[in-house]
């Protein structure tokens, strides 16, 4: 097997990556951070009948999944196992029977094919996948991390460093928008049915603006307004008017999370901004952020919206980005683990 720094001297480096961490299974090889394949095996239509991600049932997918999700991405990549450079998986953060089938069918593959195996942080693919939609975003640079388990203000300070500045104190802004959406009756998942709902409706339902840190965030007061709102006029025999609670909810929060963005921007005399994770791909969310950015000198990067999502692309590209730039620690050893939970900035 090559060392870290054979491997990082190469100058053709194939990453295949594997992510399995919540309800997608996805394979994708990357050739020097460009994309060869990238396929996503989604089990939104299985979940969705229970109106939200069923662990047991998540895992059960990943394990039928898995193999023809890899087999693909090497075929539609034109890539032989063998050849890929190394091979790389999300340990954590997320459900950990799910990551468990990600974790153990690459280490075999790994250990089989005798490949350097990198554990890569779901949060940090996140925010990889900027750089694969936008190539001039260029450390430092502010992270706005809205994920279905996350949100975080963070300061990039290079390719594989982070400092956290802030986040929330109790739901991740992904949840919220699940809960909110469940509240209203809603599918699962509710972000993209809220986005969708919140265009035929105003911004004329009051939810209050909690009082945190300038970089923190709190969601479940703004969950908790809205389900009061439903059962008050439920009490008075009022029509619930649903587009405009959506519309009001989103507005609330998308400018809750673009203020703490620009603050953190504006204090930390950084002039760009990066949108990561599931939420990334609300259109509200990425014209106040892109609006405000404007107004204060400022430059909205954003995924892709179908990168935003989880994907494995986001993973290889994070994995590449470790061997270039980080070092040796980024490597799993035989003894890798799936974590549920991991802190935001963890490399291994
Ligand atoms: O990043 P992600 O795919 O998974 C985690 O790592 O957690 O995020 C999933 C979250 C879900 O809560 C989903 O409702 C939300 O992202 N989401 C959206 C939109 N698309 C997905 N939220 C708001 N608007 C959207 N268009
Ligand atoms: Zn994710």
């Amino acid at each position: 097997m090559l060392s870290f720094a054979e491997l990082r001297a190469k100058d053709t480096l194939t990453v295949c990556a594997v992510e399995s961490s919540c309800d997608e299974t996805a394979c994708a090889v990357l050739r020097n951070g460009e994309v060869l394949s990238s396929v996503i095996s989604t089990q939104i239509a299985i979940h969705k009948e229970y109106g939200g991600v069923v662990p047991e049932i998540a895992s059960r997918n990943h394990v039928l999944n898995v193999e023809t999700v890899v087999k693909s991405a090497l075929e539609k990549a034109g890539v032989r196992a063998s050849e890929v450079a190394a091979y790389a998986v999300t340990y954590g953060a997320g459900l950990l029977g799910a990551l468990l089938v990600g974790v153990s069918y690459v280490k075999g593959l790994a250990f089989a094919l005798d490949k350097p195996l990198v554990k890569v942080n779901h949060i940090r693919g996140h925010i990889a996948a900027n750089y694969l939609a936008d190539p001039s975003l260029v450390p430092p640079y502010i992270g706005l991390i809205v994920s279905g388990g996350h949100t975080a203000v963070v300061r990039v300070d290079d390719y594989t460093s982070f400092t956290y500045l802030g986040g929330t104190m109790d739901d991740a802004v992904g949840e919220a928008f699940d809960k909110v959406a469940r509240v209203l009756s809603l599918p699962y998942p509710g972000g993209p049915e809220i986005e969708k709902l919140a265009r035929e409706g105003e911004d004329t339902v009051f939810i209050p603006a909690p009082k945190t840190g300038k970089y923190d965030f709190s969601f479940s007061g703004i969950k908790t307004s809205v389900i009061n709102y439903v059962h008050t006029a439920e009490q008075r025999g009022e029509p619930i008017r649903r587009a405009d609670v959506a519309c009001s909810f989103q507005t609330a929060v998308t400018a809750m999370l673009t203020k703490a963005a620009v603050t953190a921007a504006k204090e930390n005399r950084l002039k760009d901004i990066a949108l990561a994770g599931g939420v990334g791909a609300n259109g509200a969310l990425r014209a106040t952020l892109t609006e405000a950015c404007a107004k204060n000198g400022l430059k909205a990067h954003f995924p892709t919206k179908e990168m935003c999502t989880d994907n494995a692309a986001m993973i290889a590209m994070e994995a590449y980005l470790q061997l270039r730039y980080g070092d040796e620690s980024c490597l799993a050893s035989d003894s890798l683990d799936a974590k549920a939970s991991i802190p935001l900035c963890e490399r291994g």
